[in-house]
C-alpha cells in the first residue's frame, strides 16, 4: 500500500499536520506562528488603509462560551470556556450567510475574523464572520487541562461537537434560521475539521473549504521525507540533484561520526547546548539538523533565510570544503536567522518540554498536538526509508516511544487509533458533498514556478484564489463534491489570471504530500468543473 502512495504533488501544509519530536521544529513552528499573527495584523491594517468599499472599522466581539468538557457523557458536568470571535461588520441582517473559521493546533486571535480570504469573501457576500479556537489550545483550556487525567478530552471528535454546540449558540444569539447559509473554513488540521464538520453535520453547514487538509491519518509518514528530498532536488524552487546528494553525503558523515562514539567534534561544529550523551541525544541531534531542511521545504520562504534555494546555495555554490562543512554552515545560518546561541539536543529536555503541563495561551500547543498524533493521527516523519536523505536514526519507534513516555500510550494503541481515525472519517475518500479540498497541486514543480513568475512573485500559493472562486461557485450554484486539482484546472483555464495568486500572505509552495492514487476526481464534478470554467467564473 505504501508503495502506491508515492506523492508527486504539492500540498500546502499550513502549520503542522505532521509531527516530529525534535526541538528545532518546535522553534520553527513557534517563529512561524508569531510571524503569521504579525502578517494577519499587517494585512488587516492594509485593508483598513485601502478599503474596497468598506465602511468604518467595528471592533470584533471576543467572547467565551461554556462548553461541556465531555460532549459524549452528559453525566460528566465538567466544563471549559472556549474562546470565540465575531465580526458583524459585513453581515446583511437577517439572512446573510455565516462564515465559520475553525481554529486548530495553536492559539487564534481577533485577526481570525479580521483578515484572510474568508474575510474578503465575507465582505463580498455580506456574511457574519465567526471563529472558534480549538479546545485545549490558546486560551480555550482549563487551568489543569494539560495534565494526564484532563487531556483525555482533547480529540477531533470533541472539537467537532464543540463546533455543533457553537453553531447552536450563534444561531440563538443572532436568531438565525435555515436561510442563513453556513460555510466553514480551515487549513491544515483545521482543514480536516472543516471537511469533517460538513461530513458529520451536513444539516449545520452548507459547504466546507478544506485547505491542505491531511484527511488521511498515517502512522509512519515516511513519504514526508521523500517529498522533502524531491523538493531539495527541484530546480523550480532552487534545489538541484547536487544539493540533494550533498545533503545525503553530509548526513552520512555526521552518522559516521556519531557511530564512532566521539561526538565532541559534532557538538562543537554544530553548537550543541549540551554534550550528546547516548543514542537518544544522537537521534535528537540528527532530528534537529533534519528539521532545518524539513522546515525550509514545508514553510519555504516563510521564515527569512530558511528556504530551499538558500540552503542549497550554501550546500553547493558557496563551495564549502565538504558536504559536512555545508551542513555546518546551514546549521550556523539557521541559528543566526532564529537568533539561537546553541541548539538544544538533549532528549530528556525534549521529553520534559512535551511533559510540561504549563499552559501557554499564545502559540502552538506542542504537548496537545503530540497527544493528538498519539491518539488520532500519527503522521510521524520518519527517515528509515532508503530514499530519505537524512539520518536513519530518525525512527518510527523513537517517536512512538514519546507517546509512551509522555502519555503512557502504547505503540499498538497509536497504530489502532490511526486506523480508527480513517475508519471514522473516511480517510481521503469521505462520502460527503460540497467540500472543497484546496491543495496547491502541481503535476510538476516547474509549472507552479512558471505561474509564480508570471504572477510576479514567489513564494506562491494557489490555494487562496481558488478557494475564493470556489466559494463563489458554492454560493451561486449547488455543487456536488468537488475534488480540486489545480493542475487539471489550469489545463481548462488558459485565460485564468494569476495576479494576486503569488505572494499571498500564506503563500508557499510547500510540500508534495497528497495521495494522488486515492484522491479521485469524481466524473460528475469533472463535468461540472468544465461547465464552471466555460461559464467564465475563473476568467476575469
Ligand atoms: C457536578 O456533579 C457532581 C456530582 O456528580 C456535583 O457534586 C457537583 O456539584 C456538580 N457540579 C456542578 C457545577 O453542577
Ligand atoms: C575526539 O575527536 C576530537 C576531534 O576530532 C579529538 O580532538 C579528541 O581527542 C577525540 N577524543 C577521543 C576520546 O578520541
Ligand atoms: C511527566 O510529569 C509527571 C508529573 O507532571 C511525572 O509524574 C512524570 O514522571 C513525567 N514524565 C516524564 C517522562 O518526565
Amino acid at each position: 500500500m505504501a508503495g502506491s502512495w508515492l506523492p508527486r504533488c504539492l500540498l500546502l501544509l499550513l502549520l503542522l499536520g505532521v509531527s516530529h519530536g525534535a526541538w528545532n521544529m518546535r522553534q520553527i513552528r513557534h517563529t512561524l506562528h508569531r510571524q503569521r499573527q504579525l502578517d494577519s495584523f499587517k494585512s488587516f491594517y492594509i485593508r483598513l488603509a485601502f478599503p474596497k468599499g468598506a465602511s468604518g472599522y467595528t471592533e470584533p466581539i471576543e467572547g467565551h462560551y461554556t462548553q461541556p468538557l465531555d460532549h459524549f457523557n452528559r453525566r460528566n458536568n465538567a466544563t471549559y470556556r472556549q474562546r470565540y470571535w465575531i465580526n458583524e461588520e459585513y453581515w446583511q441582517r437577517p439572512d446573510g450567510p455565516v462564515f465559520l473559521y475553525i481554529g486548530g493546533e495553536g492559539s487564534l486571535s481577533e485577526f481570525s475574523v479580521l483578515s484572510g480570504e474568508h474575510v474578503d469573501l465575507a465582505q463580498k457576500h455580506r456574511a457574519l464572520l465567526v471563529s472558534l479556537e480549538h479546545r485545549y489550545y490558546g486560551a480555550s483550556i482549563n487551568q489543569d487541562g494539560l495534565t494526564l487525567s484532563e487531556i483525555r478530552f482533547l480529540s477531533s471528535q470533541q472539537a467537532l461537537a464543540d463546533l455543533a454546540s457553537f453553531h447552536l449558540f450563534i444561531s440563538q444569539k443572532y436568531n438565525l434560521s435555515p436561510r442563513n447559509t453556513w460555510i466553514c473554513y480551515g487549513g491544515s488540521y483545521p482543514g480536516s475539521l472543516s471537511a469533517w464538520f460538513r461530513l458529520k453535520f451536513p444539516h449545520l453547514v452548507y459547504g466546507a473549504i478544506a485547505s491542505s487538509a491531511p484527511v488521511r491519518a498515517k502512522l509512519d509518514f515516511t513519504d514526508y521525507n521523500k517529498v522533502v528530498a524531491k523538493s531539495l532536488s527541484d530546480e523550480a524552487i532552487g534545489g538541484s540533484a547536487k544539493c540533494l546528494d550533498l545533503v545525503k553525503e553530509g548526513f552520512r558523515a555526521v552518522d559516521a561520526l556519531l557511530h564512532s562514539g566521539n561526538t565532541s567534534e559534532l557538538e562543537k561544529d554544530f553548537s550543541s547546548c549540551d554534550a550528546l550523551s547516548g543514542p537518544d541525544d544522537s537521534a535528537e541531534f540528527v532530528g534537529n539538523l533534519a528539521d532545518i531542511f524539513m522546515g525550509a521545504v514545508q514553510y519555504n520562504g516563510e521564515i527569512r533565510g530558511n528556504n530551499v534555494r538558500r540552503l542549497c546555495q550554501i550546500m553547493t555554490t558557496e563551495s564549502p570544503q565538504s558536504a559536512y562543512e555545508g551542513l555546518r554552515k546551514v546549521n550556523q545560518g539557521y541559528m543566526e536567522s532564529m537568533g539561537l546561541q546553541c541548539v538544544q539536543n538533549s532528549y530528556e529536555k525534549s521529553v520534559a518540554d512535551l511533559n510540561s503541563t504549563k499552559i501557554n495561551p499564545v502559540g502552538v500547543g506542542e504537548r496537545q498536538w503530540y497527544y493528538q498524533t498519539c491518539t488520532e493521527f500519527g503522521y510521524y516523519q520518519t527517515c528509515e526509508d532508503a530514499l530519505c536523505p537524512f539520518s536513519p536514526l530518525i525512527t518510527l519507534n523513537s517517536q512512538l516511544a514519546l507517546c509512551t513516555r509522555v502519555f503512557q500510550i502504547t505503540m499498538e494503541s497509536v497504530q489502532q487509533s490511526v486506523e480508527f481515525t480513517n475508519e471514522f472519517y473516511g480517510a481521503d475518500h469521505p462520502k460527503s458533498s460540497r467540500i472543497i479540498f484546496v491543495n496547491g497541486y502541481c503535476g510538476s514543480g516547474h509549472l507552479l514556478a512558471k505561474i509564480c513568475r508570471e504572477g510576479g512573485g514567489s513564494p506562491c500559493s494557489l490555494s487562496a484564489e481558488y478557494a475564493k472562486a470556489l466559494v463563489e461557485a458554492i454560493s451561486t450554484t449547488g455543487i456536488a463534491t468537488l475534488m480540486f486539482y489545480v493542475y487539471k484546472h489550469l489545463q481548462f483555464l488558459p485565460k485564468f489570471t494569476f495576479s494576486n495568486v503569488c505572494g499571498s500572505a500564506r503563500g508557499s509552495p510547500n510540500l508534495l504530500l497528497r495521495d494522488q492514487g486515492r484522491l479521485h476526481m469524481p466524473r460528475q464534478s469533472l463535468h461540472f468543473n468544465n461547465r464552471l470554467f466555460s461559464g467564465g467564473l475563473f476568467t476575469k
